[in-house]
């Protein structure tokens, strides 16, 4: 594993970002538990995904479907028959891969002419080098069994993706919020897939978080933009869904734009059925991998539903009682994989002073947004005496109501800095025994480390006026 990968799940193990899922049984390989902060850091990105995607906006409407559904869901929306990977086995070490992964990997070594390899016959098993057998198809849904009995009747599947739920419900809620086109429907949930090589920490795992949309629009070709009822033309729509995904990445993320690379999936490589998409991939330290993507899926999945289940999914056009499916531009967002893009991006190792004249000490500081920092203000006494816990606490629980606080009174105060750096903490607060004379507070910016002395009781405002920077 790469050292910068390294390092955050170190870090994350420690201050309780990401714990490794049944350690106290020997674990299950590739499965996580997201502790305290990671939670809290998890909440953040949601409710600023959902924000900025659906609560700021006048077109988006909340949903939250189930994760077991009829199993003739996954039937029309072809995931039963087409949702797998190609999976190889090593004839010697008996050990499993994608064959995609594999050829993917062998392309990138020197030794590998990209032109040349395009079989995965010409690639030996990464572990041990023996031989690798055919590819045969393996389906990624996970199958369980609703109730006592356990046959064909009762078989039922954990969703490989939210989208199923907001399609099917597509009559539900358009009807209920008298909606007109172009509208979006969206949720934020679990997803489960077997995958055949589950990996680099939360990257790739077998259960997981999307949150994501489906913008229904009008498919009816605009010749005249000043004829009533005829939607924009979908490439605008789309562009328009880009610059907004540009605007998150940027402003609401605010990762470095250059680890982000724009990968326009050209025609031939796509769904049969997209007319356009793009995955949007980041440079991991473990090569550029998808974050997330952007798709137009025509009328795909309302039109399979629409058969399969024989509901009339179709919308009426409200000005000429005109029916017609609506098409869809699927923007979609992997959660725990923003997580783990926070991560990396808020990572920093430099040089600070210590408490000794002119020494310094590498300090580790994530600088995460200030407004996704699962602890926004530490509260800290300078020792545990009374005089001074009767003022802090009450200061804790004060700012408890405003903002997500953490008080700890244990350690050199040089530490708990130390410590509220490594979990991304923007703002320490220092009550010393001047407090108890001159009501005032020293506050510590993580990042700039500059300190400020500010009355007590305009604590919450000072906060305040700092988060909305
Ligand atoms: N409805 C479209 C859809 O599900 P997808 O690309 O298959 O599209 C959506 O999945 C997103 O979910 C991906 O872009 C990625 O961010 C995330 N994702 C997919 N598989 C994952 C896995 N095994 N572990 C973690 N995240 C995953």
């Amino acid at each position: 594993m790469n050292d910068l990968m390294d390092k955050i799940i170190s870090l994350c193990k420690r201050r309780g970002f990401v714990f490794p899922g049944s350690e106290i049984y020997g674990g299950l390989a590739n499965s996580w538990d997201y502790g305290p902060l990671g939670h809290l850091l998890k909440q953040n990105i949601k409710k600023a995904w959902w924000k900025f995607f659906v609560a700021e906006r006048d077109d988006m409407v909340p949903l939250d479907t189930a994760i077991i559904m009829n199993p003739k869901v996954w039937e029309a929306s072809g995931h039963l028959q087409n949702f797998s990977d190609e999976l190889v086995e090593c004839k010697v070490c008996h050990h499993r891969f994608r064959s995609d992964h594999l050829l993917e990997a062998a392309t990138l070594e020197p030794q590998y002419d990209k032109e040349q390899v395009k079989n995965i016959a010409d690639v030996k098993c990464p572990d041990c080098g023996g031989a690798l057998t055919d590819p045969k198809q393996f389906n990624l849904m996970f199958k369980t069994f609703l109730g006592t009995t356990e046959d064909s009747s009762t078989v039922a599947y954990l969703r490989p993706e939210t989208a199923g739920g907001m399609f099917v419900n597509f009559k539900n809620v358009q009807q209920v919020t008298r909606r007109r086109l172009p509208f979006g429907i969206a949720q934020i949930g679990k997803n489960f897939r077997n995958e055949i090589t589950p990996g680099n920490f939360i990257f790739r795992t077998r259960e997981f978080e999307i949150g994501e949309f489906e913008y229904f629009i009008d498919p009816r070709k605009q010749e005249n933009k000043k004829t009533k009822n005829q939607g924009e033309p979908w490439e605008e729509i789309f562009e328009m869904w880009l610059g907004e995904i540009k605007r998150w990445w940027k402003d609401i993320m605010q990762v470095n734009m250059d680890n982000l690379v724009w990968h326009e999936i050209p025609d031939g490589e796509r769904a049969h059925y997209s007319k356009r998409t793009v995955d949007i991939e980041y440079k991991y330290p473990f090569g550029i991998k998808e974050l997330h993507g952007i798709a137009y899926r025509t009328d795909f999945d309302l039109s399979r539903h629409h058969k399969v289940s024989g509901a009339d999914l179709q919308y009426t056009d409200p000005e000429t009682n005109e029916k017609f499916l609506p098409h869809v531009i699927e923007p979609t967002f992997g959660i725990d994989r923003m997580l783990l893009v926070a991560l990396l991006e808020a990572y920093h190792e430099e040089e600070a002073p210590t408490s000794e004249e002119g020494k310094t000490e590498t300090r580790v500081v994530m600088r995460f947004p200030k407004h996704l920092a699962p602890i926004q203000a530490a509260i800290l006494p300078l020792s545990k005496k009374d005089e001074l816990v009767a003022v802090a606490k009450p200061l804790a629980s004060e700012l408890r109501k405003h903002f997500s606080v953490d008080y700890d009174e244990t350690q050199s105060i040089g530490k708990r800095y130390r410590r509220q750096d490594e979990i991304g903490t923007p703002y320490c607060v220092t009550v010393d025994f001047d407090s108890l004379t001159d009501r005032k507070a020293t506050v510590r910016d993580r990042d700039t480390m500059k300190q400020e002395r500010v009355n007590i009781s305009e604590l919450r405002d000072y906060l305040v006026e700092k988060f909305k920077k």
